[in-house]
């Protein structure tokens, strides 16, 4: 095992307390570092090149104070694509199903990722739907570094979320994590968020970008009383049944989470419909006239265009990604960017 400054290519062994992790091929850079941990060492990893002796003379110093052995073997100062990355992350920063202990630890790290809506209630959905995976890090008394959702949708895994903690981020983590919980479906999709390191990962892992998912504000119309019109008449009635778990209004062909609360919007949550423009001045009606209303629209679907001559706003967008041959239907005009 070789660890030098910059990019560079080593064939080894690293030594971590008393385990032994074998890589290919390791590419470390101490002096960005700053210190031997394992997830230091990772975070280093993509750190641009520097001085290949200099940094190699203080690995070697810093190797040896942090209890990781350091045995030159070959290198080179060009930076190289390792070859089992994610092994390699999953061996150092190891990945586990989520515990309940670890729902304040996953809301956190979400709202340093910027994503409203993560709490326990939706956590437990995810956990029993499908997966919810969680990277601890060893040398932290195996604190909880980032965490992965995804829910099976007629075969396919949809990726609800990705997240990891801003200290840690850009060492592999996430690339590993999302391995982990696509792992066994062929066939993935998720909505991509506009951080650097989202799309390049989840085009690593064979999702190509489709469309983007705009999410749409603008106002109720407030021309008639709300009535419902339920039950619900399509599929993932596991998904409307969590949204009526959270006092979500279940018509026909739409869900519409109501607010009390005027700093936030009601929320058109999912919609299926063959005439979009008839349903959504349907739902809109409900809607008292200056409240606001939020929704997230694919942007092919009619929808989204005829909401923006209504005078509705873009005010965030993400991006549709899926594996070849994951086609959603055209009747889902309005969908959750986690759940779909
Ligand atoms: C998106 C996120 C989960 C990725 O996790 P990560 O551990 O930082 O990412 P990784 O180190 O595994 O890198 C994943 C890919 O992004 C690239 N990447 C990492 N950081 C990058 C950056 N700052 N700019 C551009 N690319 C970057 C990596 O090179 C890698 O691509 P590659 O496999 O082709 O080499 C993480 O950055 C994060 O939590 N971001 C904020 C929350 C968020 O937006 N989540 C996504 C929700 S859809």
């Amino acid at each position: 095992m070789v660890v030098v400054g910059g990019n560079v290519v080593v064939g080894g062994r690293v030594v971590v307390g008393a385990s032994v992790v074998v890589v290919d091929v390791e590419v470390l850079d101490v002096d960005a570092a700053g210190s031997a941990s394992p997830m230091s060492l990772l975070q280093a990893a993509r750190a641009p090149t520097s001085n290949v002796t200099a940094t190699r003379r203080r690995a070697n110093e810093v190797g040896r104070a942090g209890g990781v052995h350091v045995t030159p073997s070959s290198l080179t100062d060009r930076a190289v694509q390792l070859k089992s990355w994610c092994e390699a992350v999953t061996m150092l920063v190891p990945i586990r199903h989520a515990r309940r202990a670890d729902v304040a630890a996953l809301v956190a790290i979400a709202e340093e990722g910027e994503a409203p809506g993560v709490d326990e209630g939706y956590l437990d959905f995810v956990a029993a739907q499908g997966r919810l995976l969680v990277a601890c890090d060893p040398e932290q008394d195996n604190a909880v570094v980032g965490f992965a959702g995804s829910i099976p949708i007629g075969g396919a895994a949809m990726v609800t979320d990705l997240f990891v903690g801003s200290r840690r981020r850009g060492a592999g983590v996430g690339g590993a994590l999302l391995a982990a919980v696509t792992d066994g479906f062929d066939r993935r999709m998720t909505c991509s968020s506009a951080h650097p390191a989202a799309l390049p990962a989840y085009v690593r892992a064979g999702l190509e970008p489709q469309w983007p998912v705009l999410v749409l504000h603008g106002h109720g119309t407030g021309s008639a009383v709300p009535t419902i019109d339920g039950p619900w008449r399509h599929d993932r009635h596991e998904l409307i049944g969590y949204y009526e778990s959270l006092g979500a209004e279940v018509g026909a062909d739409h869900v519409l989470q109501r607010s009390t609360d005027p700093r936030t919007p009601h929320r058109v949550v999912r919609m299926m419909s063959d005439q979009p423009a008839v349903d959504i001045d349907r739902i809109l009606a409900t809607v008292p006239a200056d409240d606001t209303v939020e929704l997230c629209v694919p942007a092919p679907s009619p929808l989204a265009a005829l909401l923006q001559t209504r005078g509705f706003a873009v005010v965030d967008d993400d991006l549709f990604c899926a594996t070849p041959g994951v086609h959603l239907v055209p009747q889902l005009v309005v969908l959750h960017r986690g759940l779909l």
